[in-house]
C-alpha cells in the first residue's frame, strides 16, 4: 500500500527555547530564514507524500498557518512586481495538504502520533520528528517508503552516536542484513549506557503500519514517565519485523539552541548569497 500521509509530532513546549518560546512555536524557529519545519514538510513532499497531519498544542496555530495562503503578503509582492517572491511564498501554501490535530496534554511522543489516528485512518504512514534534520541528496523518507514497500513491519531510520547520547534517545538492537539496512531484534527508549544494546540511536523518521495506534493504546508509560512511540513499536517488531536504515547525509538535532545554531551556519554556508560573506566573517572573528 502507497505511504500518502505524514504526521509530524510538533506540540512541545519547547522549554529549552525559553523565552522565545513563550509565543513562538519552537519549530517556527529559522535556521537562517525558513522555520525548522518546513524542513519535514518539504522532505515529505519531495517523496511523494500528500498529506501532513501536524500535532500541535493550543496556541501554536502559526505552524500550520504557515503552510496557508496570505492574501495580504501575497497581494503586496504583487504590487511591487516581486513576482520571485511571489511565487517562492505561492510554492510554500501549494507544497502539500496540511491539516492539523491538538495534542491537549503532554504525554509522550507515541501520544502525539496517538492523536492522528482518524487523520491519517487504516494505513501506512510516516513519521517525521521536526528537530530531526536530515540534509540529503534523495529525501531519506523516500528510500524508506521504498524498504517498506519490499518488506513491510516498520521501518526506522538510525545513526551511530557516541556514548553520552545513547541515554536521551531510542536505540535498536541491530542484525545486519547490509551496509545500511538491518533487521531490529529489540528497541529500548532511553537506555541506560550500560544496558544499551548497540550506539545505533533512532533518528526522527519513521514508517508505520497502522496497526501501531492499537499497540500505543496499549502502551503504558515508559521511560521518563511518558507514552513512548519506541515501546509500541517493539511490540509491531516482534508482531510484523522493524527495520532500520542509516541513512546517508548530514544530521542535525535542532531541539537544543547549540543545535539549531549549528544547522542555521551549516545551511547558511551552503547558500550562494551569503556562504561566502559567513565563511569569510567566521575565519577573522575564529
Ligand atoms: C524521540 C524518540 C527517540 C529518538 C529521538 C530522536 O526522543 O523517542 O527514540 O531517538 O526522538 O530525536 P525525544 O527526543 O522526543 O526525547
Amino acid at each position: 500500500m502507497r505511504v500518502r500521509k505524514a504526521v509530524i509530532p510538533a506540540a512541545g513546549f519547547g522549554t529549552r527555547f525559553l523565552p522565545v518560546t513563550r509565543t513562538i512555536p519552537k519549530v517556527m524557529l529559522p535556521i537562517v530564514d525558513l522555520p525548522a519545519i518546513h524542513y519535514s514538510v518539504e522532505e515529505a513532499a519531495e517523496a511523494g507524500i500528500e498529506h501532513v497531519v501536524l500535532v500541535i498544542s493550543r496556541g501554536q496555530e502559526a505552524t500550520s498557518e504557515y503552510f496557508g495562503r496570505v492574501p495580504a503578503l501575497e497581494k503586496a509582492l504583487e504590487d511591487r512586481g516581486n513576482t520571485a517572491l511571489l511565487e517562492r511564498m505561492l510554492a510554500i501554501s501549494d507544497m502539500i495538504d496540511i491539516t492539523f490535530v491538538y495534542q491537549d496534554e503532554p504525554l509522550g511522543l507515541g501520544h502525539a502520533v496517538l492523536m492522528a489516528r482518524e487523520a491519517v485512518g487504516d494505513e501506512p504512514f510516516a513519521v517525521f520528528l521536526p528537530d530531526d534534520i536530515i540534509w540529503s541528496d534523495t529525501p531519506t523518507i523516500g528510500k524508506m517508503i521504498d524498504i517498506y514497500g519490499e518488506r513491510g513491519g516498520a521501518v526506522i531510520s538510525v545513526k551511530e552516536v557516541p556514548d553520552e547520547a545513547v541515554p536521551s534517545l531510542g536505540i535498536v538492537d541491530p542484525e545486519r542484513i547490509t551496509d545500511d539496512l538491518s533487521r531490529i531484534r529489540r528497541m529500548v527508549e532511553k537506555p541506560k549506557l550500560e544496558d544499551a544494546p548497540s550506539n545505533l540511536a533512532i533518528i526522527g523518521r519513521y514508517v508505520l503500519p497502522p496497526e501501531i495506534f492499537q499497540e500505543i493504546e496499549r502502551t503504558t508509560p515508559g521511560a521518563i514517565g511518558e507514552i513512548q512511540l519506541t515501546d509500541a513499536l517493539d511490540a509491531i517488531r516482534e508482531s510484523q519485523g522493524a527495520y532500520a536504515y542509516r541513512f546517508p547525509g548530514e544530521h542535525f538535532d535542532v531541539g537544543t539552541p547549540l543545535g539549531m545554531l549549528k544547522a542555521s551556519v551549516y545551511a547558511a554556508l551552503h547558500r550562494d548569497d551569503i556562504g561566502q560573506d559567513l565563511r569569510d566573517w567566521l575565519r577573522d572573528t575564529t
